[in-house]
């Protein structure tokens, strides 16, 4: 696991210098894991709990967030040009959390962020097949002859695999419903693309059993009930 050392984290932390570190050390106002201490080369990970003058920094409490993301957001924790989803979240301890199942900069809608790997490893394995459900504008009129084809499976050659049995319904002539078990690259503009039709705006807004919530408008984000981490 990685380590890093107390010093630096209360520095990136808390916005200090290391003189104000070493201080706060010395006046013994920081507690790793209930004891107080004082040796500013102390090791610490991501599950070690930090207080400092009584209130705890980092906590190793599980977080869950589901985040309403807009288009041109990208799905990453850093980028040298576009804002990423952690910058749109203001819960503590963001810098602790991972994606779990991008979506491309121009795709918005649910995106969900954890810090337990665990949780995020079983939603996005290949074996569990959780449904995450799209909303999917299309430049063309749709036909019925695209909910077979969805059905039955494409063949990508350049990753030489057959997509899985996708659901399509049909909400309006440009407006389709898909539900995905996979999430391969670009996957659902791919799919749209055998029938050259292009994808002019996809939102996610379910996955598995949890759907975006429509009080979050985009942008926004809120920390998940145990019931939803629970009933995923
Ligand atoms: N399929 C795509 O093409 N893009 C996404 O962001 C998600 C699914």
């Amino acid at each position: 696991m990685q380590k890093s050392r107390l010093d630096k984290f209360l520095i990136n932390h808390l916005a200090l210098n290391k003189r104000d570190v070493r201080l706060m050390l010395a006046q013994k106002r920081v507690v790793v894991d209930g004891e107080i201490t004082l040796d500013m080369d102390a090791q610490i990970n991501k599950f070690s709990i930090i207080e400092v003058n009584g209130e705890t920094v980092q906590s190793n409490k599980s977080l869950y967030i589901m985040l309403n993301k807009p288009i041109g957001v990208v799905s990453a924790t850093k980028d040298n040009i576009h804002k990423t989803v952690i910058d749109l979240l203001s819960h503590q301890h963001k810098s602790s959390l991972h994606i779990v199942g991008r979506l491309d900069l121009n795709t918005s809608g649910l995106v969900l962020l954890t810090n337990n790997s665990e949780w995020s490893e079983r939603l996005t394995h290949p074996e569990s097949k959780v449904p995450k459900v799209y909303d999917v504008t299309l430049k063309h009129k749709l036909t019925n002859d695209y909910i077979l084809a969805f059905e039955q499976g494409m063949y990508f050659e350049y990753e030489n695999i057959t997509t899985k049995p996708a659901k399509l319904e049909i909400i309006s002539d440009y407006v389709a419903r898909v539900t995905l078990v996979e999430g391969k690259y670009h996957q659902i503009k791919r799919m749209f693309g055998r029938f050259q039709n292009p994808v002019v705006a996809l939102h996610r807004s379910k996955i598995g059993n949890l759907a975006l919530d429509d009080n979050l408008s985009t942008g926004e984000s809120r920390i998940l009930t145990n019931d939803e981490v629970i009933n995923i």
